[in-house]
């Protein structure tokens, strides 16, 4: 084993979750349908969640994975204990806002929801794990995509602040770190599922995303205000779906276009950790026709309340060419790219770039001058039990290995810096882009398959005691 530099002291190492697809539960103590539960596993999810085809409820022949998933919901003391028995420093997770506010707009929350994370936090501190929260993981109540169109409508703001003044006053002295929307720039790619879109034939579908993500901006500027007002002690992140773009080659072009495709990204976090829109922005809204309504309180605010660190989940980084005929494609998180030769790629074709890590981090770094937080990043990998059940996951310990020596040297040799790192799906859970079980990121395997047959059992994998022996010695022994 070689020894590493060691990581910051009191960094927060940790695991991430996402409700929508650990907890199940769906319709349990008054929680409302929300558009996570309505997407199948199959050919369809994709068009769904990027809000081309229309499914607004459940519908016969299909599977919706989230409805149970892993059921975190009756099982989190005893996944929250595993996750403290590898030291977790950090537990990220987010709250259903349909378990909070079942319909969205209503004025009086749902006690059972509150009661519920409440419950969840208390079992985090019981064992020492700081709850970092995302407060919308691709999550909005159906009703408010039914009866307001989700994010397009000026009202969501209301709402989510709502939410927000609702759950920073109850969990109050529970939780410290929040995230306000997950992956924001996913809007783009998979707008049902990021902002609750779904779009009629003929309209302008930019118009609409860019009008919705000026409400999420607003509302996440709002959010931020009101945690620091409930408590000082609060400290609000942007979450961003990183990886740097490399130019295809040296030629100017093809440099050009991976700065327009990096700027796609930045976009939301200029605005989110500079207070402003940037000028690139609102001269390709101008020439490509679009509108933003927007309000000079609503520049105030974000001028005023940008957040106080930067997250962002890493799984590749991309490539861009503008040459037309390159154009061979790899899998990615959810907006591919095309392909690096110079990359592995994981079973689900997702290119593997250990070193695209620490380029990120010293690009945001130097950039915002904001500290970072990494709160995604690990492989999805199918794993086989053996004949005892054990599943020995070299290959996910051989890329999270990889990965924190990436972030190790930003920030040993870099000095870029980070609060903390959590790894994607810490337990197996539903996988978001997919739908499917068989897409496993996990320390801990859960016994469950792709048509909901299985115990639900948990298990330590290989990389339970690894991750253990990682956090314990604060990333030096690898
Ligand atoms: C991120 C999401 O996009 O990537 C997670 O925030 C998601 O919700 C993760 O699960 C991994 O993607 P996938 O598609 O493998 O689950």
């Amino acid at each position: 084993m070689t020894t590493y530099p060691e990581f910051p002291k009191n960094f927060l190492w940790g695991g991430a979750t996402a409700a929508n697809q650990c907890e199940g539960a769906y319709n349990v103590d008054g929680r409302g349908l929300a558009n996570v539960d309505v997407v199948p596993i199959g050919k369809d999810r994709f068009p769904i969640i990027a809000g081309k085809k229309k499914m607004f409820d459940f519908e016969e022949g299909y599977f919706y994975p989230a409805k149970e998933s892993i059921d975190f919901y009756h099982r989190y003391k005893e996944d929250i204990a595993l996750f403290a028995e590898m030291g977790f420093k950090t537990y990220r997770m987010s709250i259903a806002w349909s378990r909070i506010f079942p319909k969205g707009d209503e004025l009086e929350p749902n006690e059972a929801g509150l009661a519920f994370y409440e419950d969840v936090f208390k079992e985090c501190r019981k064992h020492g794990i700081e709850p970092l929260v995302t407060i919308t993981h691709f999550d909005c109540p159906m009703h408010l995509i039914k009866e307001y169109g989700g994010w397009r409508n000026r009202q969501l703001i209301t709402f989510y602040e709502r939410l927000c003044r609702t759950i920073f006053t109850r969990y109050k002295g529970l939780v410290q770190y929040w995230l306000t929307f997950n992956e924001i720039n996913m809007i783009l790619h998979a707008p049902f599922m990021g902002a609750g879109l779904y779009f009629e034939e003929g309209e302008n579908v930019e118009q609409v995303k860019y009008q919705a993500a000026h409400h999420e901006l607003v509302a996440s500027a709002l959010a931020t205000k009101l945690a620091h007002e409930i408590d000082p002690n609060n400290k609000v992140g942007c979450m961003l779906a990183a990886g740097q773009y490399y130019p295809n080659t040296p030629k100017p072009d093809d440099v050009w276009e991976s700065v327009k495709l990096d700027r796609e990204n930045y976009f939301f976090i200029d605005v989110q950790a500079r207070g402003e829109y940037p000028n690139y922005a609102k001269k390709q809204w101008a020439r490509d026709g679009i509108e933003v309504v927007m309000t000079e309180e609503d520049l105030e605010l974000l001028k005023k309340h940008t957040v106080d660190f930067i997250s962002f989940s890493y799984y590749s980084s991309r490539v861009a060419s503008a040459d037309p005929e390159v154009n061979e494609q790899t899998a990615g998180n959810i907006f591919a790219s095309i392909k690096n030769p110079y990359l592995d790629e994981s079973e689900w074709g997702w290119q593997i770039d250990p070193l695209g890590l620490r380029i990120t981090l010293n690009i945001i770094w130097d950039r915002y001058q904001k500290p970072m937080f990494i709160v995604e990043n690990g492989l999805g990998a199918v794993d086989t039990p053996d004949e005892n059940g054990d599943v020995a996951d070299d290959y996910r310990i051989e890329y999270l290995r990889e990965h924190i020596k990436a972030m190790n040297d930003a920030i040993n040799q870099d000095g870029v810096e980070l609060l903390g790192y959590t790894s994607w799906g810490c337990i197996d859970l539903v996988s978001a882009s997919t739908g499917e079980m068989k897409k496993r990121y996990g320390f801990i395997y859960v016994d469950r398959d792709n048509d909901g047959n299985g115990t639900l059992k948990r298990s330590k994998k290989k990389s339970f005691d690894w991750y253990k022996q990682v956090i314990a010695s604060n990333g030096s022994q690898l």
